[in-house]
């Protein structure tokens, strides 16, 4: 085992779990961060990581957490409604791995880049990144900040996967379970690309060994465009029962969004996801090559399988 840690920045999410999991497979020492050391050790109970609670928003602990690292992955999340201090975080890791001489891999979603200009055309790295709901525009905030100062920015799309918990395709399939319907944001043969968190979380750790991947952003491919269609069905064939898909649009999630604080916040990204969006991943792909991915319908039913031990 590699004595000088890999540091993950806002462990306590799926996207940290996953990855602690993947760097202590491939033999490396692993450092978790987050603020509640209560909840990182009820995460991370038997990996074997060290565990260093800290509050990224200050630059000493931020500071003394990646000391003797020269790898931290930025993984901090937040409600939609606290985003506004997203950008100041980025600031104090951004000031402190200079300080430390540490390299960042953030990885983010694409919320940075919509509003998409033309939702028929795969997505690539060169997307305007300008105007957008306030969330978009504080995530880019926050990245840029990153970017600027050296870091390697990895956008990954919606996922789902073992430990995964806030995904709408999560969410439908744990309903698949338990009540035999899926719910789908849009039109039901609408495409989206989702990623099995697995094989993201791979190509992310991958990407952080490429030197030329740092001060550039990257879009990490997903397992395929997933329609709720889709979804239905292979919800359908690995449970062993018919699944129904329903659909909602902007008024229903209007109204839901009156009794949910949560869903009230993420009302200005829902036109986005009102439309087909893809990647083209070719930027990825010319560094890195063609890349292995678990096909839907497999990690679909890994992920159901899951979700049912899980129910038990
Ligand atoms: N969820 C998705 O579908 C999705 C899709 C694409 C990309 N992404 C991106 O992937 C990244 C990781 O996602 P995730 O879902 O794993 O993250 P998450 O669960 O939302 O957040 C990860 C952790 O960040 C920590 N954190 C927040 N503020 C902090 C602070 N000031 N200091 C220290 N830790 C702090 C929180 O722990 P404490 O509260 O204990 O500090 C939390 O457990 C995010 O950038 C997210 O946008 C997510």
């Amino acid at each position: 085992m590699s004595d000088e840690p890999v540091v993950i920045l806002g462990a306590g999410g799926p996207v940290g779990l996953h990855l602690a999991r993947l760097m202590i497979d491939r033999g490396r020492r692993v450092r978790v961060v987050g603020r509640s050391e209560e909840r990182m050790t009820a995460v991370f109970t038997g990996l074997g990581v060290e565990i260093a609670p800290a509050d990224l928003s200050r630059t000493e602990d931020a500071a003394r957490v990646m000391d003797g690292a020269s790898l931290a992955f930025v993984c901090v999340g937040m409600p939609v409604r606290d985003l506004g201090a997203l950008p100041g975080v980025a600031r104090t890791i951004a000031e402190a791995a200079g300080r430390t001489g540490t390299r960042l891999v953030q990885v983010s979603n694409v919320w940075s880049y919509l509003p998409v200009r033309d939702a028929d055309l795969p997505l690539t790295e060169m997307h305007a990144r300008a105007r957008g709901p306030q969330p978009a525009r504080l995530r880019r905030e926050a990245e840029d900040i990153l970017e600027q100062t050296g870091a390697c920015i990895a956008h990954l799309p919606d996922f789902y996967g073992p430990d995964v918990v806030n995904s709408p395709a999560q969410k439908a399939m744990g309903d698949a379970l338990k009540t035999r319907r899926v719910s789908w944001m849009g039109r039901r043969d609408l495409p989206r690309p989702y990623a099995y968190l697995p094989d993201a979380v791979r190509m992310v750790a991958d990407l952080a060994a490429y030197p030329e991947a740092y001060g550039q952003r990257w879009l990490i491919p997903g397992n395929g465009d997933l329609t709720g269609r889709d979804l239905g069905w292979m919800c359908e064939r690995s449970i062993g029962r018919a699944v129904a898909v329903y659909t909602y649009g902007r008024v229903k999630l209007t109204f839901a969004a009156s009794m949910n604080a949560d869903l009230r916040d993420f009302l200005p990204m829902v036109p986005s996801y009102m439309k087909p969006m893809s990647f083209d991943t070719g930027k990825l792909e010319g560094l890195m090559g063609p890349q292995s991915l678990t096909p839907h319908e497999v990690s679909i039913k890994a992920t159901l399988t899951w979700l049912a031990a899980r129910a038990v």
